[in-house]
């Protein structure tokens, strides 16, 4: 699955990775800065906030009410197009993905 992260200063890092990844993994994995995942993927951080591309939203699986509480604990300014990272697992839908990270998660 190709998946394209871009940072708040614009910087694109695009990455290959196998199908069922979660977004967090992704970023975390190859090193992306941006996302942390402190709480390992659980709902529980708000850590890996990233605000998906509109054109995927209506391919993204539903929020949670433990992503959708979470989300009010980020960091960074919540709109439309946040989501946890780590609750979004990449599957063939998602394929050519871009994610955008914001400023700062902490
Ligand atoms: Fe903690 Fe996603 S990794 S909420």
């Amino acid at each position: 699955i190709q998946i394209t992260f871009i940072d708040h200063s614009g910087k694109e890092t695009r990455l290959s990775v196998p199908e069922g990844t979660s977004i967090m993994q992704a970023a975390v994995q190859n090193g992306v800065e941006g996302v942390i995942g402190e709480c390992g993927g659980s709902a529980m951080c708000a850590t890996c906030h990233c605000h998906i591309e509109a054109d995927f939203a209506p391919k993204l699986p539903p929020m949670g009410d433990m992503e959708e509480a979470m989300l009010e604990c980020a960091t960074a300014p919540v709109d439309d197009r946040s989501r946890l990272g780590c609750q979004i697992e990449l599957t063939s839908d998602l394929d050519g993905i871009t994610v955008y990270l914001p400023e700062s998660q902490v």
